[in-house]
């Protein structure tokens, strides 16, 4: 689909929809609220008007009116689309206003869907955000329907309207890398583990590193066995699919930065739990298990393309957790790459037990400041539910920097507490950590795991078990992958 700028009348805009944003009145007023709604309520004898005094229509986010055949415009349908409260419309409300328009007309043969763009969007971020939301919008997760009918409603473009200049043009570009990342992102978490082992995850981000320009490097079971990464070859013990670690550099033109981001995520393709074996219902969904990974792999794709001040490193650390001959036993010790042990109580915990050594791994490479994103914990979406990423850290001014990112990006993320107390959870008596605390507070002593490994470098750690996988679909977004946290990686390395 591509996304262009045109530059005409509203009138004159041929499409087969048209939209235009519509904000909700305030007490008493009569005028249509927006700019393009205004003018084509003008060229349309009044039909928004109308519909407003109705209630037919309210301009609450997101919904939609539909008028076929407007007198005075060429396209062959008006659509009205609520923008929500007129200064509360940001970024994040465009992102869904232009997505819901795509998924609502793409099942309907539009095939050319144009959104009026108001003197008040005239920015790039305004069109980066359109674009986002058309790109992301069109995702579909049908990847293995083999229906060819599939490609009858294809939208082929999607317009901004009366939008020009350097602004709206970058906003537009931007606005494609980053949803293109995101898709790329969702794709790969979308893919079953038969589909989708370790090896074929290096291969997808060895494939990307190269179309990008972007360095790449790919450890073997056995150099991770050199290296000492005795947790994530733990975990990799019960499968017959080798692990990996897939690492992927980017380095600025001018190498005067003084700080190294890290962005490090849970890669596990398929999690049964191991000899700790989950339930079978629901299992399949554990496929999701590696979209941390996804995202930070994602996140590079843009990243090669945006080009931040400073050097980025993304390490993945790969695995399936099954429960074969080999596999790791509860009750089993294993030795980190920093050299801590570790009681295996749960083999079922074993994201923290794959990132523990790429953390060390990680600043090894010489990172700096750390994130992570991990599908960790079923606690996280006990305590925060489909709604928000889970956020911990050792750091608060980086952490700041991390929520500002993704509050920016319309992430949803909230802070979580990483107390001294917890950490007396994560005791045993055989080795230095086990690697899992009590019934209570399972995703903050997950987090503290993991803290043990940041090396006291500024660090942040996002549990997206809840929020990775949308159960229900959204006006502006499919069901299955969501991509999450691709957009506030990006975001975090172009401010850094
Ligand atoms: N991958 C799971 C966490 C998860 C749960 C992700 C639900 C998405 C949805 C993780 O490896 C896991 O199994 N965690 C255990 C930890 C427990 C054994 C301490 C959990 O949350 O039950
Ligand atoms: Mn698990
Ligand atoms: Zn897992």
């Amino acid at each position: 689909m591509d996304v262009i700028l045109v530059n005409t009348g509203l009138a004159q805009v041929e499409a087969d929809a048209l939209a235009v944003i519509a904000f909700e009145r305030t007490e008493g007023a009569t005028a249509v609220s927006g700019e393009s709604a205004a003018a084509v309520d003008a060229i349309c004898g009044g039909w928004i008007s109308e519909t407003l005094a109705s209630g037919e229509f309210s301009g609450k986010l997101l919904e939609q009116a539909v008028l076929a055949r407007p007198t005075g415009l060429k396209a062959k349908k008006l659509i009205a689309v609520g923008g929500g409260k007129a200064e509360k419309f940001t970024a994040t409300e465009m992102r869904k206003a232009a997505a819901a328009v795509l998924r609502a007309w793409k099942p309907k043969k539009c095939a050319k869907i144009a959104l009026a763009f108001d003197v008040a969007f005239q920015n790039e971020e305004m069109a980066a955000a359109a674009t986002e939301g058309a790109l992301l919008g069109d995702y579909e997760p049908d990847t293995y329907k083999t229906d060819p009918k599939k490609n009858d409603s294809k939208v082929e473009s999607f317009a901004l309207v009366s939008s020009e200049g350097d602004a709206a043009v970058a906003g537009v570009t931007r606005g494609r890398i980053l949803a293109e990342a995101q898709n790329f992102t969702r794709t790969l978490v979308n893919e079953p583990g038969n589909r989708l082992t370790p090896t074929i995850l290096a291969e997808r981000a060895r494939t990307m590193a190269q179309e990008f320009g972007l360095g790449c490097d790919i450890l073997s079971a056995d150099r991770m066995k050199q290296l000492g990464m005795g947790s994530l070859l733990g975990v990799a013990m019960g499968s017959a699919e080798p692990p990996v670690t897939i690492v992927l550099t980017y380095t600025p033109a001018e190498g005067s930065a003084t700080t190294h981001l890290g962005l490090i995520g849970k890669g596990v393709t398929f999690d049964t739990g191991g000899i700790s074996i989950k339930p079978s219902d629901g299992m399949e969904k554990m496929k999701y298990d590696m979209a941390g990974g996804a995202a930070a792999i994602g996140a590079m794709r843009a990243i090669a393309q945006l080009k931040p001040k400073v050097p980025v490193t993304a390490v993945i650390p790969s695995v399936e957790n099954m429960p074969g001959s080999r596999a790791m036993r509860p009750g089993d010790i294993v030795t980190t790459l920093n050299g801590k042990t570790v009681e295996v109580l749960n083999t079922d915990a074993e994201g923290r037990l794959i990132l523990c050594d790429a953390l060390e791994y990680a600043q090894r490479l010489g990172c700096t400041h750390m994130v992570d994103a991990a599908t960790l914990t079923g606690a996280i979406v006990v305590a925060l539910g489909y709604v928000n990423i889970g956020c911990f850290s050792n750091n608060d001014e980086f952490r700041d920097q991390v929520l500002s990112a993704a509050k920016t990006e319309g992430e949803k993320m909230w802070p979580m507490p990483l107390d001294e107390e917890y950490k007396d959870l994560l005791k045993s008596p055989i080795a230095d950590l086990a690697n899992i605390g009590g019934r209570w507070g399972g995703a903050i002593s997950a987090a503290k795991f993991l803290e043990e490994f940041s090396g006291g470098k500024p660090w942040v750690h996002l549990d997206i078990a809840g929020t990775a996988w949308l159960e229900e679909g959204k006006p502006f977004l499919s069901k299955g992958p969501s991509g999450v946290c691709v957009r506030t990686f990006v975001r975090l390395a172009m401010g850094l």
